[in-house]
């Protein structure tokens, strides 16, 4: 039976100063993953947040967090975010010196492992490491920014990461992320993903739940 698809809002598009208060609105809205975004300045234009912030939403929330860093040097720190809280710690394949050990290191120390490709990259470089990642994660937009437009060969790209997964027999989860929105999220779905990541259409809206709750619909109704 195929898997039923998730909508997992991006926190980056909250107000920073009512974090707790987004987390909670979303998931009574029945959310049940939170996407965090990292990104350092270097190897993204922009800055975000980090280990103390995943720290103390850690203790205000039991959903599902969906750590996503785009920082230099993730084998390094990966771990790091699993200590903090994170269920799931997503690094860049193109940031990765030693990107086996880094996913096989992330297990080890109870997390889920995903591996995030940028949108130059191919997706035959998830050749050699789909069978040690649980989840991995195909980005719609350059990464640095919330709001940007997704770009639209990423739907081939996502078939393309489906028919490689099942040729491997893989069971790593894919999640697309960037530009998701009220138009293309059937598409983005009946394509083949299992994780969407939503954060202006979500948290840009004036009411986030009965977003959530609509753009989760449309893509369960684009699924069967
Ligand atoms: C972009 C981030 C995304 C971002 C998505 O680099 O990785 O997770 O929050 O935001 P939207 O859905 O607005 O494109
Ligand atoms: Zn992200």
């Amino acid at each position: 039976m195929a898997k039923k698809v998730q909508l997992a809002p991006s926190i980056l598009s909250a107000d920073f100063g009512f974090l707790a208060r987004a987390i909670e609105l979303v998931g009574d809205a029945g959310a049940r993953i939170i996407h965090f975004d990292v990104m350092d300045g270097h190897f993204v234009p922009n800055l975000t947040i980090g280990l103390p912030v995943l720290e103390s939403i850690r203790k205000s929330t039991d959903l599902t967090i969906d750590v996503h860093l785009m920082i230099t040097n993730p084998d390094e720190m990966a771990v790091r975010y699993v200590d903090a809280g994170a269920d799931i710690v997503t690094v860049q394949y193109e940031a990765c010196r030693h990107l086996n050990r880094t996913l096989n290191e992330i297990r080890n120390r109870g997390g889920r492992a995903g591996v995030a490709l940028n949108p130059h990259s191919p997706v035959s470089l998830l050749e050699e490491v789909a069978l040690v990642a649980d989840l991995v994660l195909i980005m719609s937009v350059n990464p640095g920014f919330g709001g940007q437009h997704f770009i639209p060969s990423s739907l081939e790209k996502i078939r393309k990461t489906r028919r490689l997964l099942d040729s491997l027999k893989s069971e790593a989860l894919i999640e697309v992320d960037g530009g998701i929105n009220d138009e293309n999220i059937g598409a983005v779905a009946e394509a083949g993903a299992d994780i969407l990541v939503a954060g202006s259409a979500v948290f840009g809206a004036e009411d986030p739940g009965e977003r959530f709750r609509y753009l989760r619909s449309a893509a369960e109704k684009a699924t069967g």
